[in-house]
């Protein structure tokens, strides 16, 4: 963080209003008090009231927009306003997502779309409207929020993973390319958060018929892979507030790293994934996979 330079950094923060938006906008609003920052929290139009519920109104330093990471429209008007009046985004952090559940035969074209558009498309046009200013000053800090399932795909996740996968190659593309003018781009990976995101998980059509229906052909796969899934994050030991507290270090940080895991299953998936052998890999998570034997046996 740059504390000796006069001008506040501006921190531009998405899905700020839930989950580990917010506690990263906490962490943030209380290292104010020792670092110059002026914050941009912001949140879709309809979630903004969400911050007045959480004690967090305007005042000097922080201002609220609403933000759809999807609206071109909208994330101009944000990035506009923070230069004309501020002088620029000095640190983006990338933060709204969503998470589909569906195994490939149930995603449409559309909500392939939708998926990749929220968490791959949206994240790099902020990018792209901030990064003539950065370069500009030859500073700046792009933080993506990436996940374990941009290091290692599981089932059911399929288009989450392949826009996180997507995040991950266009991030580290992007590390190589903004390094000459001092801009880091670092990409946090959280695997389970201790957190209730689990029952915002969005199903596209057909997954939300084939977990509903008993006969249908994939009807094991997303049923225990959604208790498996809801089990890890009721007792990880990550939580929003410790991985927003590896963003506020990364913030920190002269010359942060590209990758940086957000608790200690990223850590574990990531030294399987490079030390064991590519066919024992995956063979050795298949047959981890819960309950295993009864999925396809309709
Ligand atoms: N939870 C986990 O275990 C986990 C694990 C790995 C990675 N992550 C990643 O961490 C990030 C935050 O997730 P979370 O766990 O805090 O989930 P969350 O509680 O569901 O929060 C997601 C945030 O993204 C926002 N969002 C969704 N679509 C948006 C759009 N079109 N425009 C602007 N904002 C939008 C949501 O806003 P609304 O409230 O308006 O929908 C919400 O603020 C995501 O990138 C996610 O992929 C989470």
């Amino acid at each position: 963080m740059n504390r000796k330079s006069n001008r506040h950094q501006v921190v531009l923060v998405t899905g700020a209003s839930v989950g580990l938006g917010l506690a990263i906008a906490r962490l943030l609003i209380h290292e104010q008090r020792h670092a110059k920052l002026h914050l941009v929290l912001t949140a879709r139009p309809k979630s903004l009231g969400r911050f007045r519920s959480n004690d967090i109104v305007e005042r000097d330093g922080l201002w609220i927009r609403p933000l759809d990471v999807t609206d071109s429209q909208q994330r101009h008007a944000v990035v506009d306003e923070i230069e004309s009046k501020l002088g620029g985004v000095d640190i983006l952090i990338n933060n709204a997502g969503v998470a589909y559940r569906s195994c490939v035969e149930h995603v449409t074209e559309p909500e392939r779309l939708h998926q990749m558009n929220i968490n791959f498309r949206s994240p790099l046009e902020l990018a792209r409207c901030v990064l003539p200013g950065m370069r500009a000053r030859r500073s700046g800090k792009i933080i993506n929020i990436s996940s374990v399932g941009g290091m290692m795909a599981m089932p059911t996740m399929s288009v989450y993973s392949a826009s996180k996968f997507a995040l991950e190659g266009a991030s580290e593309a992007l590390f190589y390319e903004l390094k000459p003018w001092n801009v880091s781009v670092t990409l946090i990976q959280p695997g389970f958060m201790r957190s209730d995101a689990f029952e915002k998980v969005p199903y596209t059509i057909k997954s939300a018929e084939a977990s509903a229906d008993p006969a249908n052909p994939y009807h094991e796969h997303y049923h225990h892979m959604e208790r498996f899934i809801e089990r890890a994050m009721h007792r990880a030991p990550a939580t929003p507030e410790s991985v927003a507290a590896k963003v506020i270090k990364v913030i920190r940080h002269r010359s942060p790293p590209l990758r940086v895991y957000g608790g200690i299953d990223a850590l574990l998936f990531s030294l399987l994934r490079r030390i064991l052998p590519r066919r024992f890999y995956n063979w050795f998570l298949y047959w981890n996979l819960p309950k295993i034997r009864e999925w396809g046996t309709r």
